[in-house]
């Protein structure tokens, strides 16, 4: 098998490429990446998924190009809006040229303040079009949609998974581009104030990186009824934020304490996956309980930090 992967290096995208087996192109910007550890075997391109070209086929195109921190994305919003619309454009047309398999990592941020917590792929969200966020949840919409022309007009083999909190080794922890666990894991390592945006009563539902990749590979199984499936792959647990730092501060036996910080603007109050389709289509379902995750991602960083 023959993958290309945009996006390859970064977090769940080296999850993936090491599980895989056969011939893996990553073509990456390397742009949020800090921790790079890819297989050998890959072949890693530097270059962004908007521009790449290329001539030779493939039996995968998988996207995953983004720039999917918060802090981040809101500093680059135009890279983050280009990625995921000119980005996957540029990806679907290579895919269509190979008849490949197209798979794409949208994003729960597209359910926006979604009124149906655990939220089902059939909710049709409720964005801000054009506030701070708009830039990657807008940008995650239109590729779906693009996608779903893809499939309609020319029958490609598209699967669209929305993504929900995944947390494990490697998700960077760093300065705009840290995520809430890393950067709790990495502050109480360091027992500085563990920094939560708001009160903490808002909801998120968090997903170990093995339990994504198992979803993953087998939403990419050559099965012809996943042609044209959009899955929720995350957890229905949730957590308040408040809850995770304590559990964080306990798990690593941290001195650190908790300090407020202003809330982000159109953060989503509540965030947990209805992921009722992925187990009954995939036969899936998370293995790895938050507490046992975390003691993995706190070790993880423990020799790194
Ligand atoms: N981790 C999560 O919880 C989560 C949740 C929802 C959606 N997602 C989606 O999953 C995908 C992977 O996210 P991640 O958590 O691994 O983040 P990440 O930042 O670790 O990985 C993204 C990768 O894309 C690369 N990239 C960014 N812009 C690019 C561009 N224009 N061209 C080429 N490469 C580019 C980055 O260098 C990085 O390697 C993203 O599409 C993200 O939106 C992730």
């Amino acid at each position: 098998m023959r993958y290309l992967v945009f996006g390859g290096a970064g977090f769940l995208g080296s999850h993936l490429v090491e599980s895989l087996e056969g011939e893996i192109t990553v073509v990456d910007d390397l742009s949020t990446v800090k921790y790079i550890e890819l297989p050998p075997n890959v072949k890693l391109i530097k270059e962004r998924v908007e521009s790449f070209k290329t001539d030779e086929k493939f039996d995968y195109v998988i996207h995953l190009a983004a720039r999917p921190s918060p802090d981040d994305y809101v500093q680059h919003p135009v890279e983050t809006a280009l990625a995921n619309s000119i980005g996957t454009y540029n990806a679907l047309e290579i895919a269509r040229r190979s008849d490949a398999i197209f798979f794409f990592t949208s994003s729960s941020e597209i359910y926006g303040h979604a009124d149906v917590i655990p939220t089902p792929e059939d909710y049709w969200g409720k964005v801000n079009p054009t506030g701070v966020r708009s830039c990657y949840d807008e940008s995650k919409r239109f590729s779906e949609s693009l996608i779903m022309a893809y499939y309609r007009e020319y029958g490609l083999d598209v699967r669209i998974q929305r993504p929900f909190n995944v947390y494990g080794p490697r998700l960077r922890e760093d300065g705009s581009y840290g995520r809430v666990v890393s950067r709790f894991i990495a502050q109480a390592l360091r027992n500085e104030d563990l920094t939560v945006y708001g009160d903490g009563n808002q909801t998120r539902a968090f997903l170990y990186v093995s339990d994504w990749v198992e979803a993953t590979k087998r939403m990419l199984e050559p099965r012809k009824d996943l042609k044209g499936v959009v899955l929720n792959v995350g957890s229905d647990k949730e957590t308040r934020i408040i809850d995770l730092a304590n559990l964080i501060i306990r798990l690593t036996g941290s001195r650190s304490k908790i300090r407020f910080l202003p809330p982000r603007p159109d953060d989503p109050p509540r965030r947990a996956a209805d992921v009722t389709r992925a187990k009954q289509l995939l036969n899936w379902e998370p293995r790895v309980n938050l507490e046992e995750g975390l003691k993995r991602t706190i070790e993880w960083f423990k020799v790194r930090l």
